[in-house]
């Protein structure tokens, strides 16, 4: 079912043509080349990585090399979707040099077609920089995981009127930084859909929302909470269309009882000396 290349310069038509656009996170190569072979537009290696593959409590803690690792295993299961490989916390906050090197790596390194980073008017400069050198960039605003300490977690951004951080003004104007800074697409985490259809329909890019309403130019989700791989907490936003948590204990308990009743392996899974 995958179809033409998926580019950067597809999503702008696609905005325009009110052609909704599907990503999809990833992180190793067969689910990469099942959502690549499925038709997803965009694969993300996103942070995350950290809490649903490492099972850390955050994302803070993932490091350029883990990312750059799983990047590299998507990357050679990817023919259709476009990749973006996501910039983890202080990989690109620390100076102009230290983001282009970072988002250079996971270019050149990696086999990311772009990067996404997280912040608004305080990562401008970036972006435009990035940009400046041809490194194509997605932004993310909203609820940023990398701020769960400013935030005091996971929590919805935008509720409150106001141009402190994370009210409903100063995210207005993050979304327009992004944009003038050269973004080509924006990733709205975590914002009533009211103020993300107010986003969408100012930004002259796509908008991809998570836990943003349905008015987005486009959705994602990680991976983990489509195919219900998880075991507890899952968002509210997150719709599993797959319990495989489920699957995967039904499968790994049968082969435990078929070893132990020696019902496993039978003939058929058995190798035998030639005319013996
Ligand atoms: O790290 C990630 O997977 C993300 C998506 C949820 C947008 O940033």
């Amino acid at each position: 079912m995958a179809k033409d290349k998926i580019r950067v310069t597809d999503l702008a038509r696609m905005k325009a043509d009110h052609a909704p656009i599907a990503m999809l996170t990833a992180y190793d190569f067969p689910f990469a080349r099942i959502f690549d072979r499925a038709g997803v537009d965009i694969l993300l290696v996103g942070d995350s990585l950290g809490m649903v593959v490492q099972g850390a409590e955050s994302t803070l803690p993932v490091t350029m090399t883990e990312v750059l690792y799983h990047l590299k295993l998507v990357a050679r299961a990817r023919e259709h979707a476009l990749l973006v490989g996501d910039l983890p916390f202080m990989s690109y906050q620390v100076s102009l040099e230290q983001a282009l090197r970072n988002a250079g790596r996971l270019i050149k390194e990696g086999g990311a077609e772009a990067v996404k980073l997280e912040g608004g008017v305080v990562m401008a400069d970036t972006i435009r920089r990035l940009v400046e050198v041809d490194i194509p960039v997605m932004g993310h605003i909203g609820l940023t995981p990398q701020s769960i300490h400013r935030m005091g977690g996971h929590r919805v951004q935008g509720r409150r009127a106001g141009s402190g951080p994370g009210c409903r003004e100063r995210l207005l104007e993050d979304a327009q930084a992004v944009e003038q800074a050269g973004a080509f697409a924006l990733v709205l985490e975590g914002i009533p859909a009211e103020l993300a259809t107010e986003i969408t329909e100012r930004a002259a890019i796509p908008t991809i929302g998570i836990g943003a309403g349905p008015n987005c130019d486009g959705q994602v989700l990680v991976m983990h909470d489509v195919l219900g791989l998880t075991d507890g907490f899952r968002p509210r936003f997150a719709k599993p269309y797959a319990n495989l948590w489920r699957e995967a204990t039904a499968a790994a308990t049968s082969y435990i009882r078929e070893v132990r009743e020696r019902a496993f392996p039978a003939d058929e899974h058995s190798f035998h000396v030639k005319g013996a």
